[in-house]
């Protein structure tokens, strides 16, 4: 009787351990659930949610953040040039009105404007804070935060470590935090939101390690996930830009604005190709770095825009000044705002005037004219710049130009939140940071992103952690988490059944049709057939397969993942297709101009009751009247 029992119980072992259902014999005798409980619960240690965690965790609630990757490498430490606040240090005419005006006309007045007023008043409060707790700032000749000028920006306005701001950022944010008794879990990946009713109460994730799935409880959960560059072929993004939280959020019922946005940073690596998309900061143009096409023109002073032709000069040598800190010189085009300069550079290309690896020419080096330390001067401020180009391309940037072109960075969309708490529409669930929408409107200013990490990550973990604390526990529907697991585990089944896809190939696949259709340049005619493309993907999407067992193993994360890319895909494409204009991010080559009735109204998409994406527009709140005041006079 006994030997027969044993070897049903070892059958039945070798079975799930063959399918990837239990890891390790432990797996099997503890259970395979591991279950955590926290009062908040934060979805990615960028910048973002790590000012969530230390506010949240400072407010005396339990803090537990999950890390997609391993603490220190979020993808904020890519920001580089700098972070933007109206501190006054170099250029004292500058101050909060500026900043909100100067990002309100970066974005084509299409941002919602109490986000860009929070974050142009508490953004210097924040930054100070970062310096308190032990950021290295570069300086000026008298101690103070040295602030450097970027696109779109009035005054010398980033506070920035050489050209690693980011970085700095997010060791202080994680030193500072780590001291708080915040619960970092690390190489997790969320599956799902968990919900109670109407009300998200957790997340069921997995870890990478081992594979085994996990349940996360919490009273309020913030996503602070990033971006999606991982759904375009060329992109500065990492490997986990796949617009994870934008998608959790809407299957979880909230409802996404501006997806058309989409930044091209104007100088991303053209060369080599495996660092190709690469991003070369735009604290090049910054220090005096010009843009030149293949005949030697500086091919920006052909086109400045209405906007900004008061702001912008025609002459040389005043744009030189204006880097140098010149406080009445006028800036160079090519600090222009990155929507326009990235199109500039698409145009020179596709005129037949662009590099030999399909870009334009990027020269800091020509600053010799100017500078007798100019090769130090660079080494000095451009340190990761000077050694990305000299170990990945072989090009010393103190001497020769850079070959650039444009790189999908950042989504200006994502998910749609109060200004002032950044909840959702959807009860218990925040968002901040890149996943959450509003703040850069049509287009971001550079050094706007680390400043929004700072002001609504702040935000967002003070009140996630005064509702989880007058809230109480909601309840995991077991079914809805066995049903979710049941989804996860199947890429196994179908890959032993011998009928699946590629996941990798679908992304390939995806990538392609987001790159040539609905990348810098649109039309009706290739959104229409990417919205097709994308439907065809979903369907290869539904049959990825993947082999092997679940420890480390990144053919099933990316057949997981491709349900997030291609719902952020769809999104995108059909707010693209919905917005018969051209403005900041989203240009159209047949609606080549602004549609004022289209000025102050977003595009949103939802998750209909049949589970398919509804399009809907929604018209904005009206600027309140002090606002456009401010707004008139900077002007
Ligand atoms: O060019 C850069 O350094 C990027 C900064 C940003 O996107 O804010």
């Amino acid at each position: 009787m006994v030997q027969p029992f044993l070897g049903g119980i070892f059958g039945l072992l070798c079975t799930h351990v063959l399918h990837g259902h239990f890891n390790r014999l432990e797996d099997f005798l503890m259970g395979e659930l591991q279950r955590f409980k926290f009062d908040v619960l934060i979805i990615g240690a960028g910048g973002a949610g790590l000012r969530a965690a230390i506010e949240a965790s400072a407010k005396g609630v339990t803090v537990g953040v999950i890390c997609r990757s391993l603490l220190g490498k979020a993808h904020t430490v890519m920001a580089e040039g700098g972070v933007a606040a109206a501190l006054g240090n170099v250029d004292s005419r500058d101050g909060w009105e500026t900043h909100f005006s100067d990002t309100m006309r970066g974005g084509q007045y299409l941002n919602n404007w109490r986000m860009a007023e929070l974050h142009a008043k508490e953004a210097p409060e924040r930054v100070r804070e970062l310096e308190a707790w032990g950021a290295l700032f570069d300086r000026t000749k008298d101690g103070r935060i040295l602030q450097r000028n970027f696109g779109g920006h009035k005054y010398p306005r980033l506070a920035h470590v050489g050209d690693r701001t980011g970085l700095e950022m997010i060791r202080t944010l994680q030193d500072h935090g780590i001291h708080q008794g915040i619960d970092f879990h690390q190489e997790i990946t969320v599956v799902s939101l968990l919900k109670d009713k109407d009300r998200v109460v957790g997340a069921l994730a997995y870890d990478r390690e081992r594979g085994r799935f996990r349940i996360y409880q919490a009273r309020s959960v913030i996503i602070a996930t990033g971006g999606m560059g991982k759904i375009y072929k060329i992109t500065s993004n990492s490997w986990d830009c796949t617009g994870s939280g934008i998608s959790l959020a809407y299957h979880a019922g909230a409802r996404l604005i501006d997806m058309e946005f989409i930044q091209f940073h104007p100088t991303g690596m053209v060369w080599p190709p495996s660092v190709r998309g690469l991003l070369i900061t735009e604290g090049v143009r910054g220090e005096g770095g010009v843009l030149r096409n293949s005949e030697g023109k500086r091919f920006m002073f052909d086109d400045i825009p209405d906007l900004y032709k008061n702001q912008t000069s025609s002459d040389e040598e005043e744009g030189w000044r204006y880097t140098q800190g010149d406080p009445n010189a006028k800036r160079p085009p090519e600090l222009l705002t990155r929507d326009h300069v990235a199109r500039c550079i698409y145009r020179e290309v596709k005129a037949g005037r662009g590099s030999p690896h399909g870009g334009v020419f990027l020269d800091i080096a020509w600053i010799k004219e100017k500078m007798k330390d100019a090769e130090a001067h660079i080494k000095k401020k451009l340190p990761s710049m000077y050694h990305q180009f000299k170990e990945l391309a072989g090009i010393d940037i103190t001497k020769e130009p850079m070959e650039v072109g444009p790189t999908t960075h950042y989504i200006m969309g994502g998910v749609k939140v109060d200004a002032d708490s950044q909840r959702t529409d959807v009860p218990g669930l925040y968002a901040a940071g890149e996943c959450a929408a509003g703040l850069h409107g049509a287009n971001r200013l550079g050094g706007n992103s680390l400043s929004d990490l700072l002001v609504f990550g702040q935000r967002a973990g003070a009140h996630a952690a005064e509702e989880a604390s007058r809230t109480k526990d909601g309840k995991i529907d077991e079914a809805e988490v066995a049903a979710m697991i049941e989804w996860a585990e199947k890429p196994f089944e179908r890959y032993d059944r011998g009928k699946s896809t590629n996941p990798f190939q679908v992304q390939n696949e995806l990538q392609d049709v987001m790159q040539d259709l609905v990348g810098i340049v649109r039309n009706e005619e290739g959104l229409a057939r990417a919205i097709e493309s994308l439907s065809e993907l979903q369907e290869k999407a539904e049959a990825a397969g993947c082999g092997g067992h679940r420890e480390f193993n990144p053919g099933w994360h990316t057949a997981l993942e491709l349900k997030h890319m291609l719902t952020v895909a769809e999104a995108i494409a059909k707010a693209a297709k919905e917005r018969k204009e051209s403005r900041g991010g989203h240009c159209r080559l047949d609606y080549t101009e602004k549609n004022e009735e289209l000025g102050s109204v977003n595009i949103a998409v939802k998750k209909g009751s049949d589970g398919k994406m509804e399009v809907e527009v929604i018209p904005e709140v009206p600027l309140r009247d002090d606002l456009k005041k401010v707004i008139v006079k900077m002007e």
